[in-house]
């Protein structure tokens, strides 16, 4: 009770400490600490979270569970549990209890990651990765304790585990997070799971008649010779044409196939589409699509975001016929930041995806639901932004908030060259031609977390169309970090992807943008380029940040449109107040804290 009356006080105080005394107040340094908590992203009310892990949707009820440290805000594989929380929209959540924890001989040393199937009877199943006792990667399921429990809120881990042990061929810190199953023509169950075998990084499909008993198949489904050690695959159908989603066992014609795998050596993750034959369980990427490097590296698929995001996974939503993707959105700033928030890691905003009509590449879009937050609205409609010219969308939260905009490019006949070897990295070409570098076509788009006075802190997400050799055009995409913060020691990359369009067809590019404090998710050409960053703004523990639509090319640019909306917090793994008033004074601190920031931005 006395941490709860604490809370309270300082909420009061923070809000009623002038701005610029605030800093110095002790009790206002755990807010200012925590203007990096999100209002409307996936994070546990406290400690470390990573992967997402078995996200499903299950009797009119959204699930997800993810890798969590229940013991604190740093990663600590040995304590790997999976935290659980429930939803009704995919935005709003409630945590329940932990679903598992390492307590059993087959996980004793962390439950790593894995996934949920429903069988045909209706029942849920975990698989997943557990660092056994010897500390061997093996793969367990768990079933609901009480299936008829809708919040599915005790998992039992039957004795009889590992169902899958470690293979001879297999080293023993290689072989985990096994994949949603799905149901083949013979009616056998396959799921899909990455694994160091006889030194080949490979993904390894297994079969199993009733869940239990799992056999490997000969064939992997796809090696890759280049590069070591896959993690988390996903093995998922798209419809050849139309957005809606299809159920992981879908097969037959107009059905296309698209793996994912998240590659431990750069930290990203990377996809393609091809074609999966369901009798050999082999997977080929379709050729068009295997550009730079050959087809058997994983390094040179498309990447899911051209940001810091990883561990992805995705589910077959039956409620709105989609399949949505979840993430794991790392810190970026230091192990100490994290300590003294107490929490460290988000999860992406769900995203709905699907195959673009040329069937080249997917496209990903925030799930409509995010429309149930948006509040205020600013607009700008038929604007014409001139050389050098910045425009402030004011009115709205600057700091939580859902922009769309549609550039229209007049001319590109001041297109600047660029070289086809520059194609191979985008960051770099980011890092060189940063919002503030002028160009041609370019550099247009938003500054985003900018601080009001001399926009000394900002982030830029924005275009520039480049002329190549041959005469054609392309379209890079990036999102500037250089000055996101004033802070010492914050990373402050520039993120780059191309944007797969044809720009002199169609003389425009959307852009669509999510902020939430300390992350921005921006969605290129309707969703063809993603990019995710972190950032930490001195500004915002204090003051308001502003949005601006900018352009630093030569040439005007037309804005048809910019809608940007205000977004409402969404309430994210609150922790109810009973328990809350048992938590140690310490705790009270930290939740006060996040009320302080949802009131001030
Ligand atoms: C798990 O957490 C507990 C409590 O913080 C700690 O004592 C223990 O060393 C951790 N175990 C491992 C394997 O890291
Ligand atoms: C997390 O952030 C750091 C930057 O601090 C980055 O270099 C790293 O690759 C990221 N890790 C993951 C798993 O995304
Ligand atoms: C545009 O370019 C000018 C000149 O380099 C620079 O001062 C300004 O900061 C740039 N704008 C942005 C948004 O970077």
């Amino acid at each position: 009770m006395a941490a709860l009356r604490l809370a309270v006080s300082n909420v009061i105080l923070c809000l009623l400490l002038p701005s610029s005394s605030s800093s110095s107040s002790p009790i206002c340094a755990a807010r200012m600490q925590d203007h990096v908590r999100t209002a409307y992203h996936f994070q546990p009310a406290k400690n470390w979270q990573n992967d997402p892990n078995g996200p499903v949707y299950y009797n009119g009820m959204y699930h997800l569970f993810y890798q969590y440290n229940p013991h604190g805000a740093l990663w600590d594989v040995g304590n790997l549990s999976w935290g659980h929380s429930v939803s009704g929209d995919l935005v709003n959540w409630a945590a329940l209890g932990n679903a598992l924890d390492p307590t059993a001989p087959f996980d004793a040393n962390g439950c790593a990651s894995g996934s949920v199937t429903i069988l045909p009877d209706g029942q849920p199943v975990i698989l997943y990765s557990g660092i056994d006792a010897e500390r061997r990667q093996v793969q367990n399921i768990a079933l609901p304790k009480n299936p008829r429990d809708p919040l599915l809120r005790e998992w039992t881990k039957p004795s009889y585990n590992p169902v899958v042990p470690l293979p001879a061929d297999v080293s023993a810190d290689n072989f985990r997070d096994p994949t949603t199953a799905w149901l083949g023509r013979d009616g056998l169950w396959r799921f899909a799971i990455s694994a160091v075998a006889t030194g080949v990084g490979t993904t390894l499909v297994y079969r199993s008649a009733d869940f239990l008993r799992w056999e490997r198949n000969a064939a992997p489904l796809h090696a890759s010779r280049d590069a070591v050690m896959a993690e988390c695959p996903d093995l998922f159908p798209v419809a050849a044409r139309g957005a809606e989603g299809l159920d992981t066992s879908a097969r037959g014609p107009g059905v296309r196939h698209v793996l994912k795998v998240s590659m431990p050596d750069t930290l990203q993750d990377y996809y393609t589409v091809g074609r999966y034959d369901d009798e050999a369980d082999t997977f080929t990427p379709d050729e068009d699509v295997a550009r730079g490097g050959g087809d058997d590296d994983y390094r040179s698929w498309r990447r899911i975001d051209h940001g810091h995001l990883y561990a992805s996974k995705t589910f077959f939503d039956a409620r709105k016929n989609r399949r949505v993707l979840w993430a794991w959105v790392n810190e970026s700033d230091s192990e100490a930041d994290d300590v003294a928030r107490g929490w460290s890691g988000l999860q992406s905003f769900p995203r709905a995806l699907w195959l673009d009509p040329a069937g080249r590449q997917l496209l990903q879009w925030p799930v409509e639901e995010i429309e149930t937050l948006r509040r205020g609205r600013a607009a700008l409609l038929g604007a014409e932004v001139e050389s050098g010219g910045l425009r402030e969308i004011g009115g709205i939260a600057g700091s939580q908030a859902d922009v769309d905009v549609v550039f229209e490019i007049p001319s590109l006949e001041r297109a600047e060259g660029l070289d086809g070897n520059r194609l191979l990295d985008a960051d770099a070409l980011c890092g060189e031609k940063g919002a503030s570098v002028q160009g041609g076509v370019g550099p247009f788009g938003l500054l985003v977390m900018a601080s009001g006075d001399d926009l000394r802190e900002h982030t830029a997400v924005f275009f520039r169309v480049f002329r190549l050799l041959h005469g054609e055009y392309t379209v890079l995409m990036c999102t500037d970090l250089t000055r996101s913060s004033t802070k010492a020691g914050v990373y402050r990359p520039t993120h780059g992807g191309f944007v797969d369009v044809d720009i002199e067809k169609d003389r425009s590019i959307s852009l669509r943008t999510l902020i939430d404090h300390s992350i921005v998710e921006s969605f290129g050409g309707g969703g063809r380029t993603c990019m995710t960053a972190r950032v930490y703004p001195e500004h915002a523990a204090t003051s308001s940040s502003h949005l601006y639509v900018f352009n630093n090319g030569s040439d005007a640019v037309r804005v048809p449109k910019l809608e940007a909306w205000e977004l409402a917090p969404a309430s994210v793994n609150v922790v109810p107040e009973q328990e809350e008033e048992e938590e140690e004074e310490e705790d009270g601190l930290a939740a006060s804290s996040n009320m302080c920031t949802s009131s001030v931005y």
